[in-house]
């Protein structure tokens, strides 16, 4: 990443308090941008302001609901780039309330875009999107040509972001990339709750010592990605402009099972330990079955690739929650657990 690019330039990082906003962020910061971070700190999302603890004393941070209107069109004007990170991220959520999603997602993301419309029309957007936007995967690797049949409001409000996105793109001129990222893990994620972000929920289990619950036969795939290539992809499509207006997936490509990642956790965690369970009836309901990314479009696009390796990615995952693990969750030996099932058919070491 030359670091010339964000040099001097002016962000907004909607959701910048949370997981993957908050590295982005750092990074950025590192890269010479100026940061300002909207965030309204939604209770059970990722939101912790020990997550910017690098770039606490660089960034500007706006306490505000990404869904008010007056506040997010002063704070996109003058702003060469708009990452939008902040939304409604629980899936579970979105089944039994669909509310929030479609204010938090729809209507927020219609009212930021208006806001570029007419107070920056020069800004580049970059969107943050799911890969639950395709739903169960018709074949393997998932490419962006696939047809999207999402199993659950989260996933249709994400696809319904996407497309206005994408009308502002067209119709507007406001320069746009709408990512669908895979399942993301690293450093700063929340770890209070297992209702989103499973893989970084089972390196919390695994450092407390308590049984990894893996749903069915644990033979589902995934690609799970780093947070840092993570970062690297939004910030890459950001500065290449054969981007705009395209859709990329962001994965690792590498599949692996749910059950060979327990393994490799518990591995590399040095503890741990886990056992098949029955998938709840919810969970059940909106599993979309196996999903792996292709990723060679974006590579196309822009060289990226993610380089981290699932061993190396966990390594630093748990290496930064063994430091700072108390600004997390109470790391005396899940005493917090929340949401955790029950009924173990077996456990293993
Ligand atoms: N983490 C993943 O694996 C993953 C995968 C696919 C897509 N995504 C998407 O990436 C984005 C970021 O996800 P994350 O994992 O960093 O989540 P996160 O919960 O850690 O961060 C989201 C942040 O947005 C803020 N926010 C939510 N609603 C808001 C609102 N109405 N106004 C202002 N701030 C609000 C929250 O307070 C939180 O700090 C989300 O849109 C999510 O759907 C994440």
């Amino acid at each position: 990443m030359p670091k010339s690019e964000f040099y001097g330039k002016s962000v907004l990082i909607t959701g910048g308090m949370g997981f993957i906003g908050s590295n982005l962020a750092i990074r950025l910061t590192e890269l010479g941008a100026n940061v300002t971070i909207l965030d309204a700190m939604i209770a059970d999302y990722g939101g912790n302001e020990f997550n910017i603890m690098p770039v606490n004393d660089q960034v500007r941070v706006n306490f505000c609901d990404i869904r008010d209107e007056s506040a997010v069109t002063y704070l996109v004007r003058g702003k060469d780039y708009v990452f939008h990170l902040a939304g409604q991220v629980c899936h579970l959520m979105s089944m039994t309330n669909p509310f929030p999603d479609i204010d938090m997602n729809i209507t927020a993301t219609a009212i930021l875009m208006e806001a570029c419309r007419k107070y920056n029309p020069d800004a580049v957007v970059v969107y943050t999107g799911t890969r639950g936007q395709y739903g169960p995967s018709v074949s393997l690797p998932v490419n962006e040509e696939a047809p999207t049949n999402p199993k659950g409001i989260y996933e249709i409000s994400n696809l319904t972001a996407e497309k206005i996105i994408k009308v502002y793109n067209d119709v507007h001129g406001i320069r746009s990339v709408l990512l669908r990222l895979s399942n993301i893990y690293g450093p700063r994620s929340q770890m209070r709750h297992s209702r989103f972000g499973v893989c970084n929920w089972f390196v919390r289990l695994a450092m407390d010592n308590q049984p990894i619950q893996v749903f069915g036969d644990g033979s589902i795939l995934r690609d799970f990605c780093y947070v840092d290539d993570t970062v690297e992809a939004i910030l890459r499509v950001a500065i290449t402009p054969a981007a705009y207006g395209e859709i990329f997936n962001v994965g690792s490509d590498i599949p692996v099972t749910f059950l060979e990642l327990v393994k490799v956790i518990i591995k590399q965690a040095g503890r741990g330990q886990w056992n098949f369970a029955e998938f709840s009836p919810e969970r059940k309901a909106q599993e979309p079955g196996d999903f792996y990314s292709d990723v060679n479009k974006i590579l196309r696009f822009t060289g990226w690739v993610p380089e981290t390796s699932l061993e190396d990615g966990l390594t630093k995952t748990i290496d930064y929650y063994t430091k700072y693990g108390a600004h997390y969750w109470d790391t005396q030996f899940g005493r917090e657990l929340i949401n955790v099932q029950t009924a173990p058919l077996s456990t293993h070491k």
